[in-house]
């Protein structure tokens, strides 16, 4: 089964009724990626028709290595409390609503409740609504470990050494109300109601303890994760995605994106570094650029996507045969002593700016094994002498550290990192 499969599956309600039929159902993943994960758990099991929900508990967290769905809600917190056992219970809280949530179910005792005098545990706006394939990814920002020189909840000592804070790259222009955050959540469904719902609630549930500092929506997802289905393009108009490491290649997501045992520390084994950046395009001005030079920026046609020189997309590119400044001769891991991250970003438009152009760009999304690695040597060299640099601005950035996954339901967001 492709991620293109729209054959129809339960609403939430129905989920909702069938009870523990629900959570089975919730087993479904598409293209046999659940047996490459090593999904536990009480949701693992046969992929079910439809390909609409999937598992939230397993070896690592869903939304990483689970085939792009089509819209994104990225939101990143900051911590409000200052007392760690609210915290932990905050992060209890979150993983109830998540599983709920990614299940198709509604949080708590649902959206109309069982009181009318109160509030509704969830706010509703998914009702009627299919999974969507949501999946719900949870990190960790340096500010959890210490912020402003004071170690809030008792954890400095514990902080990865991966996590490290980006260092400046030439031509960032970074906008600190954009960047960011002491704890993130990546949501990602097929409908951009589910995604927004997943976010608004899990920011309801936070209040008192932590706060939305920044969220970006994205759709048209600007890489994949199954080579085998047609590549989307990015907003310039290329097909982005065309070489990215597949979610069922597990070899290279041991190698590049999972944490392994002996990396250190502990309670990140099985999880990963993701650094999202909102990129903005200079897009009027790439508008009237000439084809042939678009094609120069990239290394590759636009049409095929195939690298300069070759006939097919997936033709293996020669990189001398692109121009010494093109993106993808620079991002290649061959120029970068084999660099190699996972890409997982979304288009984005927020309408226009005030001068009347499109505030419009690509909110990049990578995942590695250790940032150290991964996006810093890759973006160090993009950063001096790409030339699509001309046509683009780096504008939010953030780094998370992404635990491993909820292996059952006693399990919850981070646990291991406060035991
Ligand atoms: C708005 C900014 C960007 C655009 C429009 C863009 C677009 C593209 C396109 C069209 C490709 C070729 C197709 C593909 O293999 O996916 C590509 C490849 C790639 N890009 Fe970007 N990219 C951007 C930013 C970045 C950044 C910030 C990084 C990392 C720091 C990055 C890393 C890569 C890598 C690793 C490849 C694959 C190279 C290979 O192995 O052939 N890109 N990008």
């Amino acid at each position: 089964m492709t991620e293109q499969d729209t054959r129809p599956g339960p609403s939430r309600r129905t989920l909702l009724g069938w009870g523990g039929a629900g959570l089975a159902l919730g087993a479904a993943v598409a293209g046999g990626t659940a047996a490459a994960l090593d999904l536990g758990g009480e949701d693992a099991g046969p992929a079910a028709a439809g390909g609409d929900a999937v598992p939230f508990h397993g070896v690592h967290q869903a939304g990483i290595a689970t085939p792009v769905q089509d819209r994104l809600h990225f939101a990143a917190f900051d911590v409000t409390t200052t007392d760690r056992a609210k915290l932990i219970a905050l992060l209890k809280e979150w993983t109830a609503a998540a599983a709920a949530m990614t299940a198709g179910r509604e949080v708590g005792t649902g959206a109309v409740g069982d009181n009318d005098e109160l509030p509704p545990d969830d706010t509703g706006e998914a009702l009627g609504l299919k999974p969507s394939r949501l999946t719900l990814t949870f990190g960790i920002g340096p500010g959890l470990f210490e912020k402003d020189g004071k170690d809030r909840f008792g954890l400095k000592s514990r902080r990865p050494e991966a996590l490290v804070d980006l260092p400046p790259f030439p031509g960032d222009n970074l906008d600190p109300a954009r960047s960011g955050g002491d704890l993130c959540v990546q949501a990602c469904a097929d409908d951009p109601q589910v995604a927004v719902h997943a976010i608004r609630n899990l920011a309801r549930i936070a209040m008192g303890r932590a706060a939305v500092r920044w969220s970006q929506l994205g759709f048209g997802k600007t890489s994949s994760t199954t080579p085998d289905a047609q590549t989307p393009r990015n907003m310039l108009g290329f097909k982005d995605g065309t070489r990215n490491i597949a979610g069922t290649e597990t070899d290279r997501l041991d190698k590049h994106v999972w944490v392994g045992e002996k990396d250190g520390p502990a309670w990140m084994a099985g999880g990963s570094y993701v650094v999202t950046r909102r990129i903005r395009m200079h897009i009027e001005t790439w508008d009237r650029t000439s084809l042939k030079e678009q094609e120069d920026v990239f290394g590759r046609t636009k049409a095929e996507g195939a690298p300069i020189g070759k006939q097919r997309e997936h033709d293996e590119p020669n990189l001398k045969a692109m121009k010494p400044d093109a993106h993808v001769r620079l991002a290649h891991p061959d120029s970068n002593s084999g660099a190699t991250i996972l890409r997982r970003g979304y288009s984005f438009t927020d309408g226009t700016d005030g001068l009347g152009r499109l505030d419009a760009g690509l909110f990049f999304i990578a995942y590695q094994r250790d940032v150290r690695d991964g996006f810093i040597p890759v973006q160090t060299r993009l950063s001096r002498s790409d030339a699509l640099n001309e046509y683009i601005q780096h504008v939010g950035s953030a780094v998370f550290a992404v635990p491993p996954g909820v292996r059952d339901k006693d399990d919850w967001w981070g646990r291991a990192l406060f035991a």
